[in-house]
Order: C-alpha cells, then sequence, then structure tokens
C-alpha cells in the first residue's frame, strides 16, 4: 500500500503545532506495518535543508495564478524523519522571512491561498503518474493547508475522465479553516461549478477546510470525542452541517506518542531517566528544573507544568485567574509557551510578583519542553476545545499527571482520579465547566492526592504504563486506506 501523506510541517524540521509531530511519526509507524508512506511538503528552508540526496522528479506547471517559473519537484530522503519525500521547490512561494503561515509581522500572507494550493495540486498529480517510479494508491491530506488534494483530484478524475485515486482528509484543528475571498477561487485552476454550496463555496469565500471535507472520500479527525463535538454547533465551527452529512465516512483516531522522541527512560535531554519502576530520576529532575527556573527547591511542593500555544483555544486566561490561589496553597508552577501578547504578558506579569513559585519562559524550546515535563509533577491542559492533545500524552507517559479539562481528546486520554477510580483507571485530574472554579476544583484534588504519596504514585506508575504508541492508530489508519484503496 503506497501512502501520500501531504502536510504542511513535520517535526523535527518544521514544526508549530502537534500536526508536525503527527506528520513525524505516522510514516515510521505505517512503514512498520508494511506500508509504503511517502510524504509531500512545501519546500521551507528548513525542509530542504533536511532533504537528502535530492533529485528532481518534474519541473511543475501549476495552474491559474500559481504558475510560475522554475516550480520543480524533488525526491529524497528526510534522514530526520525516516521517511521518503517529495518537496516542492517554489523559492517564491516559501522561501520567505516569517513562519510558514504568518509573516515577520504575524500577518497571514496575502497568497496563502495559492501556497497551499500549490500542495494540495501537486498531490494530485502525484497521484496521477507525476513519478513514473511511484504512484500513491491514496492520498492522505493533513488540515487545511493540503485540503485541497481531494479536490484537484476530483477535478482531475472530472475532465480526464479517469478513475480518481482515493483520499483521507484528516481534520487537526476545525477551527483553522483557510478562508479566502471568493475573487480568490479563479486563481486556482479549478472547474468554475466547484464553487458551489456543495463544493468549495462557505457563506461566499471559498474554504479550504470545507473543500477537503466535502470532496475527501473519507474523513477523520484525531480522537473519537472531537469527532462527535464537531458534529454539533457548539464545536461545529459552520461546518457541523456538512460533516453530520458525512458522519458515515467520518472517524475519531487518537494520536499516539512517538516514542524515539518522548520517553523518560530513554530521553537524553533530562537531568535523570527513569521509568515506572524506578521512579527516583523524576526527583532528580525536578531539582534540576527548580534550580534551572529559581524557583524554591521544595522537593515536595507539588510543581504543575504547562506547554502550549499561547491562543484562546487553550484555556490559559482560567489559569491565570486560579495561579494566586495555586501559589498560596503551596504550589509551584511553570510555563512554556508563546502566541498571544496579552497572554505572554500577563504570564511574565505572574511570574515576576512569585519568583519562588512561578516561573515563565517564552518562546518556543523543544528540548526545554522535555525537561519541564520530566521535571513537573502534573502537566494542565485546560483546553476550551481540543481535537486530541499531545502534551497531556507525553505528562501521561512521563508520570506527570494531566489535569484537563472533559473535552476532546482529553476525555478520551485522561480518566479522573476519584476515590472509586483510584484502584481502576485513574490517570489524572478532569473538570467539566469552563471556569476558573472548574479549574480550582481539580487542582485542589491533585494537591490533596499529592499529599498521599502512595496513591500517587500508584496512578503515576498507571499513567506510565498506559500503551500511548502510534501502532493502533497506525493500523487504524490502515484499514481506512484499504477501505479506500481496496
Ligand atoms: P496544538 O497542536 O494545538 O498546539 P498539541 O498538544 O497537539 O497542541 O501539540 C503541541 C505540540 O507543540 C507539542 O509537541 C508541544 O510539546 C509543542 N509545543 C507547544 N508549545 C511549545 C513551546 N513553546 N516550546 C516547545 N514545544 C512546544
Ligand atoms: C491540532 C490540535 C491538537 C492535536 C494536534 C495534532 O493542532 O489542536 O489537539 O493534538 O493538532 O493532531
Amino acid at each position: 500500500m503506497r501512502i501520500l501523506q501531504v502536510s504542511a510541517e513535520i517535526y523535527p524540521l518544521l514544526k508549530t503545532g502537534g500536526l508536525a509531530d503527527v506528520a513525524g511519526a505516522l510514516p515510521a509507524a505505517l512503514q512498520a506495518l508494511g506500508a509504503e508512506p511517502r510524504v509531500l511538503l512545501p519546500g521551507f528552508e528548513s525542509i530542504l535543508g533536511g532533504l537528502k540526496d535530492a533529485e528532481t522528479v518534474a519541473v511543475l506547471a501549476p495552474p491559474g495564478a500559481m504558475a510560475a517559473a522554475g516550480v520543480r519537484l524533488l525526491h529524497g530522503r528526510l534522514p530526520a524523519c525516516g521517511v521518503d519525500a517529495y518537496v516542492i521547490d517554489a523559492p517564491a512561494c516559501y522561501l520567505r522571512p516569517g513562519g510558514p503561515y504568518l509573516d515577520a509581522n504575524q500577518q497571514p500572507y496575502a497568497d496563502n491561498h495559492l501556497r497551499f494550493a500549490l500542495l494540495g495540486w501537486t498531490a494530485a498529480q502525484l497521484a496521477g503518474g507525476l513519478d513514473p517510479r511511484w504512484q500513491p494508491d491514496v492520498v492522505h491530506a493533513h488540515d487545511w493547508h493540503a485540503a485541497l488534494a481531494p479536490v484537484y483530484l476530483a477535478a482531475a478524475a472530472e475532465t480526464q475522465h479517469r478513475p480518481r485515486t482515493g483520499s483521507l482528509y484528516t481534520v487537526h484543528n476545525l477551527a483553522y479553516q483557510g478562508m479566502f475571498e471568493a475573487r480568490h477561487f479563479g486563481e486556482l485552476g479549478l472547474p468554475p461549478h466547484f464553487f458551489a454550496m456543495h463544493g468549495v463555496e462557505f457563506h461566499g469565500q471559498h474554504n479550504f477546510m470545507k473543500a477537503g471535507l466535502y470532496y475527501a472520500d473519507r474523513i477523520s479527525t484525531v480522537s473519537p470525542t472531537y469527532a462527535r463535538e464537531i458534529q454539533g454547533p457548539e464545536q461545529g465551527c459552520g461546518l457541523d452541517g456538512l460533516l453530520r452529512d458525512r458522519a458515515g465516512v467520518l472517524s475519531g483516531i487518537l494520536n499516539g506518542v512517538d516514542d524515539a522522541v518522548w520517553n523518560p527512560a530513554t530521553d537524553s535531554l533530562l537531568a535523570a531517566n527513569y521509568d515506572p519502576d524506578q521512579l527516583a530520576g523524576k526527583g532528580r529532575c525536578k531539582a534540576a528544573l527548580q534550580r534551572e527556573l529559581g524557583l524554591a527547591r521544595a522537593p515536595s511542593a507539588p510543581l504543575f507544568c504547562i506547554v502550549s500555544r499561547l491562543t484562546e483555544q487553550k484555556g490559559l486566561h482560567l489559569v491565570l485567574e486560579a495561579l494566586p490561589d495555586l501559589v498560596q496553597r503551596g504550589a509551584q508552577f511553570a510555563l512554556l509557551g508563546s502566541g498571544d501578547a496579552d497572554l505572554e504578558a500577563a504570564f511574565r506579569t505572574a511570574a515576576t510578583a512569585h519568583p519562588d513559585a512561578i516561573a515563565v519562559k517564552l518562546g518556543y524550546d523543544e528540548h526545554f519542553a522535555h525537561r519541564l515535563v520530566a521535571g513537573s509533577d502534573a502537566i494542565m491542559v485546560p483546553s476550551r476545545f481540543e481535537p486530541c492533545g499531545l502534551t497531556q500524552l507525553y505528562g501521561l507517559k512521563y508520570g506527570t499527571l494531566p489535569l484537563v479539562r472533559n473535552v476532546g481528546g482529553l476525555a478520551d486520554t485522561v480518566a479522573d482520579a476519584r476515590l472509586e477510580t483510584l484502584d481502576v483507571d485513574a490517570s489524572g485530574f478532569v473538570f467539566d465547566e469552563f471556569s476558573t472554579a472548574g479549574l480550582l476544583q481539580a487542582i485542589g484534588r491533585a494537591l490533596a492526592l499529592h499529599r498521599r504519596r502512595a496513591d500517587w504514585k500508584q496512578v503515576q506508575q498507571r499513567a506510565m504504563r498506559r500503551p500511548c504508541g502510534w501502532d493502533a492508530a497506525a493500523r487504524t489508519y490502515l484499514g481506512l486506506y484499504r477501505r479506500i484503496a481496496p
């Protein structure tokens, strides 16, 4: 089974969030099952830099306003990701100061519709036989950046009267849809009648996410609960009607954790390694973290952490409101994050007010994220919504008990610790109501359990032993690919 994974990011070469972790881990898990995945990526600087033994597959001649001289498709290996890759070498599109989606002033690039239509269009060319040596049986597109792949596949089938290659479209976050003004639709070289309610049109605009959801053979998202939630108006971001229509082909498949990257027994970034049977190393990680952050060196003070994009989604204002109480109860708190300027400033202020108990690191730091997760006692993910969430999974694996809200993938991966669940399945702390009171109540329960050392350790060990690799998800994906391309 040949699968073309189409994504804008891939760990460790380019990452803005969990999408990259998934794109970096899923191919290896599929390979382990005997499948033959390749990835297709935009030629951002870091991705071109990671591509080895590159050769030109074809000079591309994209349609419409994507037409640009000298756009090439490269094929090579990405040793850092352990996968074969196609990379679109289009310097005018992808080699720019700023991030992959936003310019240096944090504004979306004005031609994002073209930059990412090129990704979807190229996927459809590969499906159509652009590389005579390798043709995918299935195209698996991730998030809005790759969402036009199924659309160009449908267009090619229609105009060239050939069977269409099957596609799976995975939503990692319904909140980011890739919406563009209707006037840009004509620049994409798609059949005009695709701009319709039964097509790519959405309230008068062109919506990449909707297009992917509409044209893909099957669709999936990254947890069973989120798959249900997005079929309702509250979390459907306006697309719940379409998702309900397509419920028969919609799956929720939980992400895993890449054991080669996140494993406390082998993680070379830690002050000490540990496993469920030998937890002493975790204490050394905590002491090292408190020292590194200038926190009071208190081995028994419960230390809560967060590793997160600082956005509305993540419920961080609840944490800000809960911090004074948390500190007053003798706990410590450390955050690693970047994003919203107001949230950054508010966390910085909190740290200045309580330097012994609150530490804040603003910015993006993959290595520090490992030290922070390993050295903390608990990790908070109080999201308003969360398609899957990865940091609570890292928390489970590192014996850093997750304290999460009861939504999306958080609800599917963390079991609340209550008296009656302590000996059964408890693995963290779960609260329902999206409020500071709800969060504080869960914090209170975490603090109470933390005082009962033996019970805490029991929950910790269970959390660490919970299977969370990529194997199960890869098997499920493979099952879907087989249904798409029998
Ligand atoms: P999302 O994709 O919505 O941001 P996830 O929990 O799925 O949320 O994935 C976030 C990923 O990004 C995790 O691997 C997390 O460790 C990482 N991450 C988030 N913020 C930072 C940061 N400031 N520094 C390092 N890693 C971060
Ligand atoms: C998105 C979601 C997150 C999920 C990640 C990877 O960024 O916000 O919940 O874990 O994608 O699927």
